[in-house]
């Protein structure tokens, strides 16, 4: 097959390179680095489960680089982003006359991928019919092209994600549960970026030398406050949620419109849907509802007592102590002058501050 056809396929990766991923000290991550070191060698399946922006294409392209075929071919296919129509022909290929338009024969991505990676992202998207040919894959390297009289055998490394509970589609009969034991043999769970606040300070270190060295800028490292604000918040788009931010950051140069914004972005959880499709702990969000409506109340008395904290204290019927730590609990600033207002602009004075 051609060099170039192989190239193209080759996902263009994200920006940061699979080799920079960033682990951070969290249990939850030592614990999946742990595993990763020792699956990515022997060639078998990988089921990568969390949350959309936790990672999961970032560690599906580190397997690859970390696999005897690291120099061979990685090829990502999105499932739900190719019609499900089209989607055998991508994977599998077609021989001439396969179908109406068919004038050559043309190998699928499965094919594409010898000797190297198979990344089926959004593994869960996939049809019936499609989940027996892939299962067919997994079980005996071999696969038929449409309209093809033989199978065809390669040898491929597949690494599966998805961000949903497969279980629950198996039990809703969408998703084959002999497949699901076939792509699971070895699986590993991106945790949230909220249950892994403690790394946060190394991605955002990370995040920002890079996106500083990208753009030619000077951004400085973060205030311990903006930290701890962005240690608080509860990150519905995880790492891809932080990267974006940062990167705003560093090209804004001021701390007052990301702190604004994420004032913004906070105000927005009560309205927002609640995630039901992963487990839930009910306890957690409880407490992070609680928080965020300490959150908003102190806001409002400290704006209505024009930032004045005793007096917002009596307003608010706590000590001034105790207002002093729901402050730095609840990730507010200290004063007036570190809140921007989302509404305002901030002034020459709060961006000097
Ligand atoms: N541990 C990490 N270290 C550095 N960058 C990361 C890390 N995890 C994710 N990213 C970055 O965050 C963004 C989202 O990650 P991605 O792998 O696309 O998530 P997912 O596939 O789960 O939606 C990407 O730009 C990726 O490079
Ligand atoms: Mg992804």
């Amino acid at each position: 097959m051609a060099a170039s056809s192989v190239s193209s396929l080759v996902q263009s990766l994200g920006e940061i390179p699979p080799e920079q991923v960033v682990f951070g000290r969290s249990e939850a991550m030592r614990a999946l680095r742990e595993r990763l070191d020792k699956v990515a060698s022997a060639n078998v399946p990988v089921l990568i489960q969390g949350e959309s922006g936790t990672g999961k294409d970032i560690i599906a392209r580190m397997i690859h680089g970390l696999s005897p075929w690291k120099t061979g071919p990685f090829v990502k296919v999105n499932c739900p982003a190719i019609p499900g129509t089209l989607l055998e022909s991508e994977l599998f290929g077609y021989e001439k006359g396969a179908f109406t338009g068919a004038y050559g024969s043309k190998p699928g991505r499965v094919e594409l991928a010898h000797r190297g990676t198979l990344f089926l992202d959004e593994i869960s998207e996939l049809d019936p019919a499609l989940q027996s040919k892939l299962l067919q894959l997994l079980q005996d390297g071999q696969f038929c092209r449409i309209g093809a009289q033989e199978d065809k055998k390669v040898e491929v490394r597949v690494v599966c994600a998805t961000n949903r509970q497969l279980e629950n589609e198996i039990a809703a009969g969408t998703f084959r549960q002999d497949l699901f034991y076939r792509i699971n043999v070895v699986n590993l769970q991106m945790p949230a970026l909220r249950e892994r606040a403690m790394d946060i300070p190394a991605l955002v270190s990370y995040f920002l030398e890079y996106y500083n060295h990208k753009y030619n800028c000077r951004a400085k490292t973060l205030s311990n406050e903006l930290m701890g604000m962005l240690q608080k918040y509860h990150w519905p788009g995880n790492i891809r949620e932080l990267e974006n931010l940062i990167k705003r950051y560093v090209i804004l140069g001021t701390e007052e419109a990301i702190t604004a914004d994420l004032v913004n972005r906070e105000k927005d959880f009560f309205n927002s849907e609640i995630p039901i499709d992963g487990p839930i702990s009910l306890k957690k969000l409880t407490r992070q509802a609680v928080r965020e409506l300490e959150r908003k109340v102190i806001l409002k008395v400290l704006q209505a007592n024009h930032w004045n904290r005793k007096q917002s204290a009596r307003a608010l019927n706590i000590s001034y102590r105790a207002l002093l730590y729901k402050i730095r609990e609840t990730g507010l600033p200290s004063n007036r002058a570190k809140y921007a207002s989302p509404a305002t602009p901030p002034t020459q004075s709060a961006a000097a501050d």
